[in-house]
């Protein structure tokens, strides 16, 4: 018996672990966590009129969801004022981003990121045989100019943007992302990544003009609506390639529960604005703790902070690794010009309070080397 070969593209990938979740650790360590704080996900949860129309909704999930994604995408579209043939509905920003690759990339073609920059726009890169073009980060923030200038020079299909970004929780403002887009060069899609956007300044996110032909916008209810489970995501950008997604999207891949408790989520904002509201406290918190311990937090515009060890990469290890010991889930970018910090997602009180007491500990352990 013999199967057929991988596709070249695939066999030509190295094995690869995207993400080591934080049940796998807790699996391998034998013990779960105390605190969770490592996926930016958000543990003030979601609106409790969201969890309600999930419980209400979980009897009937002997039902496919609506294909169409019909209430939630006319409840997106009311909300930013756009047509619904604008929107479409995916498994979280993680899967749109896929479905981008398999309208605009053929293998072979370019696609611009940030080196260090959301790693699951690579991996889709990479499972459609693109050529991944890194731009480092300039002064902790994704570089504009550099970016366009690697796409036009390089006649790339794709660019990347996070705004906010992760890992660092940098942003740009919204006058500087639409000088950018006006800039384009000619052929290029730009992915706007915004899944940290609910909980940026005012004036980060600039107007949706979903008619630009140029860029699609990426949304999540993961991050600020705390429904990071229900992997419901969705995506703005010009009809025909909202119509083009029709052609790739897993049809039936929403699921029912989740579809139902966004649309819940999204209609109530007063709930939105709380839970920013308690992101903002966690951030403020966390930035205070890291300082208090002589660290260096940076101004945050998502629902992270990033803290700079003060040392180089393997002593901000050496602090992830005595935090992990201490049954504290972070996290820490790898690349060499964002190594020396770690990152920690804002969450509710009590976890924080254990990320207070561990965090000293294990600057000290870290020291001692
Ligand atoms: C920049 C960025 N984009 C997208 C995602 C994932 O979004 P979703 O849950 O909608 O797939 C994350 C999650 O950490 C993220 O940091």
């Amino acid at each position: 018996m013999k199967r057929p070969p991988f596709t070249p593209t695939i066999a030509a990938l190295p094995k690869l672990v995207p993400f080591v979740g934080p049940e796998t650790m807790a699996r391998s360590r034998g013990r779960p966590f105390r605190a969770r704080l490592g996926a930016n996900e958000s543990s003030f949860g979601p609106s409790p009129r969201a969890v309600e129309a999930m419980r209400a909704a979980a009897d009937q999930n002997w039902k496919y969801s609506d294909p169409e994604n019909y209430e939630l995408r006319t409840a997106i579209a009311a909300f930013h004022n756009v047509a619904i043939e604008h929107v479409v509905v995916g498994e979280g920003i993680d899967g749109l981003l896929g479905l981008t690759c398999m309208l605009f990339l053929s293998p072979g073609e370019g696609a611009v990121t940030t080196e260090g920059a959301y790693p699951t726009f690579n991996f889709h890169v990479q499972a459609h045989g693109g050529r991944l073009l890194m731009v480092p980060m300039r002064e902790l923030r994704e570089d504009l100019p550099a970016l366009r200038d690697a796409a036009a020079g390089t006649g790339a299909r794709m660019l990347y943007v996070s705004n906010p970004n992760s890992p660092m929780g940098t942003h740009w403002d919204a006058a500087h992302l639409n000088a950018f887009i006006a800039s384009l060069p000619d052929g290029v899609m730009l992915l706007l990544d915004e899944a940290y956007c609910d909980t940026a300044p005012p004036g980060t996110v600039p107007a949706i003009d979903a008619g630009n032909p140029q860029v699609i916008r990426y949304r999540t209810f993961s991050k600020a609506y705390g429904l990071a489970g229900a992997r419901i995501g969705y995506a703005i950008a010009a009809r025909d390639v909202i119509e083009a997604f029709d052609k790739v999207r897993n049809h039936y891949g929403i699921n029912r529960v989740g579809q139902i408790g966004a649309l819940a989520a999204l209609q109530d904002q007063e709930y939105l604005r709380h839970a920013v509201g308690s992101i903002d406290a966690a951030r403020n918190r966390i930035s205070a703790i890291a300082r208090d311990c002589g660290l260096v937090p940076l101004q945050s515009a998502a629902s992270f902070v990033a803290i700079d060890c003060g040392g180089d990469g393997n002593f901000a290890k050496r602090v992830l690794d005595e935090l992990l010991a201490r049954d504290v889930f972070a996290r820490k970018p790898v690349v060499s010009n964002l190594d020396r910090f770690i990152r920690v997602s804002c969450g509710v009180d009590a976890d924080i309070d254990i990320f207070a007491a561990e965090l000293p500990k294990a600057l000290e352990t870290a020291r001692r080397g």
